[in-house]
């Protein structure tokens, strides 16, 4: 049975995709710092020809995460794929502007997903093959209103997932990046605002793993959004803080 590593899998897209890729028949090592959502999430992936194993942990200590990734290696198997996933958006305007909010989500979102990379790439580079997927947004196409914090940490995944590539291709190791337009979750249930083209976490989790299926590079959705924001980024400044001034209120 092949083997995947799932960060943030107690809720939201890290939960479908978990459950997704059981029911697809893999073995799934999720991770996330609530065991008891874990332990739930095993028990409702029973029924699947696949099977969940809940791997409690933080990733933004660093130490922890290499220890965990050697036990799974050593006990598991070797990971084939990982789904480097877990993350967090807290908006706030600039009357709210804080080192602290840029500390949290850059320990979260970018550190934490670093200190996934570093033990899984020495594995993988070992034996030559490998999958790994990083979870950033849509956000990373273009700097967004109340999301300054957030959007700089999901584009430099993406910027670090694209350094990677080449240099990957040489260990035949695939890498994907994913970037999910909104998605209803625990975290977006939390947003006061109107969330366009939202779709649920089942849906996502079904466009990602058969994106993984294929090892594309990029999997972006839903495709109206994304192919909106992608045109957005290629706005000369002017027009796009024309268009995105009308998303800032005050
Ligand atoms: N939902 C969207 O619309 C959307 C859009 C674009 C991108 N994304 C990205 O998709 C990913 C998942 O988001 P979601 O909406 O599914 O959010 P979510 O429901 O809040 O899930 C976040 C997951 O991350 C885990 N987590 C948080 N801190 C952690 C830590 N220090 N160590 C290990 N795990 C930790 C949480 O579990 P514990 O609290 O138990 O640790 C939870 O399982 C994030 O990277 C997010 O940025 C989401």
């Amino acid at each position: 049975m092949a083997l995947a590593w799932i960060t943030g899998a107690s809720s939201g897209i890290g939960r479908a995709v978990s459950l997704e890729l059981a029911r697809r028949g893999w073995k799934v090592v999720a991770s996330s710092r609530d065991e008891s959502n874990l332990n739930s999430l095993a028990t409702e992936a029973s029924v699947f020809s696949g099977q969940i194993v809940p791997c409690p942990l933080d990733i933004t200590v660093d130490e922890t995460v290499r220890e965990t990734v050697e036990k799974i290696e050593g006990k598991d198997g070797p990971i084939d794929l990982a789904v480097l996933n877990a993350g967090t958006y807290n908006r706030f305007d600039v009357s709210e502007f804080s080192s602290k909010y840029f500390r949290d989500h850059i320990d979260l979102n970018l550190m934490g997903t670093v200190h996934c990379l570093d033990p899984l790439l020495q594995f993988m580079r070992r034996r030559f093959r490998g999958h790994i997927a990083v979870v950033s947004s849509l956000t990373a196409y273009r700097g967004l209103p109340y999301a300054s914090a957030y959007g700089a940490t999901k584009a430099a995944l993406t910027n670090m997932c694209e350094g990677l590539k080449p240099e990957l291709d040489f260990y035949g190791i695939n890498i994907t990046v994913i970037h999910p337009g909104f998605v209803k979750t625990p975290l977006t249930d939390r947003n006061q605002f109107f969330m366009p083209f939202l779709i649920d976490a089942e849906d996502a989790a079904c466009r990602i793993v058969n994106g993984l299926e294929r090892k594309k590079f990029e999997i972006a959705f839903p495709r109206r959004f994304a192919f909106l924001l992608k045109i957005a980024s290629f706005l000369p400044y002017s027009l796009y803080f024309k268009l995105v001034r009308k998303l800032v209120k005050v």
